[in-house]
């Protein structure tokens, strides 16, 4: 039997949920949220399609009682508010981080062995805060941004190439920021061919800033955050953990010496499997990635140490 908790009924916890149920990575997926009937009413809308599309998972919702989430084995956490348009993940941390706090120590209350996913943004930073605040080993706490990045990379490459974006293999890491995430274009490839090989030094350069402005091109079209593509990001993170997967999926976990940081989370490739974080894979980056990838790491500390100023750590 596998429980996941999506904590947050909002549009990327309920996505994440819905997709968790009808791709029945879990036998139970409970919707926790603090706004009276927003859960269960998900929920139950969410069940009802059960007969309709034929999956095997339950789905319930509750107001605020931890107590139903207990013995979960992964937690996704998606509460806080979410940006408005010409906002920055960054300006949400005021409001965000004292939730995510919140969220993270209720959780471990009633699931110690949970390995929780971190959705809410400033995604990085909230991560840092869920690892510090709970104590967890680095392997139990895992930030999604660089999987919903990567999927947007692939999908602005696919959309260039004009192919199918499941044939293409491409990777954003660093940290989940407008000017922090670092699409590896190197490393990107369809068919095993540089997509370098195959698109103008122009085009693909419009691929990558795409890519690293995708999420605020969303909030500028929607008025809000995006939700189908984050919610099924941190599905597929959460399906990689429950069926032990071991996909490679760049996420954000605490470094410790890897690509020469410490003290920080930020997006690596990792290898997600059973125990959360099995593995960091060590890519060899070329002079201009590692400056990027400095240039972003110290723009993710910028924003954790806001977490001291106001207190919350
Ligand atoms: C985005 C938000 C969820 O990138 O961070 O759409």
């Amino acid at each position: 039997m596998s429980k996941v908790t999506v904590v947050g009924a909002g549009n990327v916890g309920a996505t994440c949920a819905n997709v968790l149920a009808f791709n029945e990575v879990a036998d139970e997926v409970v919707m926790l949220d603090v706004k009276e009937g927003i859960s269960e009413g998900k929920a139950l809308d969410m069940f009802q399609t059960a007969a309709l599309l034929g999956f095997d998972s339950k789905i319930t919702g509750c107001t605020n009682d931890y107590a139903q989430t207990a013995g979960s084995d992964v937690v996704v956490i998606t509460s806080g508010i979410p940006r408005k348009p010409g906002m920055t993940r960054e300006e949400l941390i005021g409001v965000n981080a004292g939730i995510v706090k919140s969220v993270a120590e209720n959780i471990l209350k009633y699931s110690p062995e949970a390995i929780i996913v971190v959705v809410s943004n400033p995604m990085d930073t909230m991560t840092y805060l869920a690892l510090k605040a709970t104590g967890l080993p680095k392997n139990k706490v895992i930030g999604m941004g660089g999987a919903l990045d990567s999927a947007r990379f692939r999908c602005y490459l696919s959309k260039a190439l004009d192919v199918n974006p499941n044939e293409i293999e491409a990777m954003v890491i660093g940290g989940h920021g407008d000017t922090t995430m670092i699409p590896l274009a190197r490393y990107a490839s369809y068919k095993g061919r540089p997509v370098s090989e195959l698109l103008s030094k122009e085009a693909l350069d419009k691929v990558v800033a795409d890519t690293m402005v995708g999420g605020a091109t969303l909030t500028g079209l929607l008025g809000t955050s995006a939700w189908y593509a984050p919610g099924a990001a941190a599905a597929y993170l959460v399906e990689s953990i429950v069926h032990n997967q071991k996909k490679v999926i760049p996420c954000c976990v605490s470094l410790e010496g890897e690509y020469g940081q410490n003290d920080i989370c930020i997006g690596v490739p990792c290898v997600i499997g059973k125990n959360g974080l099995e593995e960091i894979l060590d890519y060899k980056l070329n002079a201009e990635e590692t400056a990027l990838f400095e240039k972003s790491a110290a723009a993710v500390r910028g924003t954790n140490d806001v977490l001291k100023e106001i207190n919350v750590l």
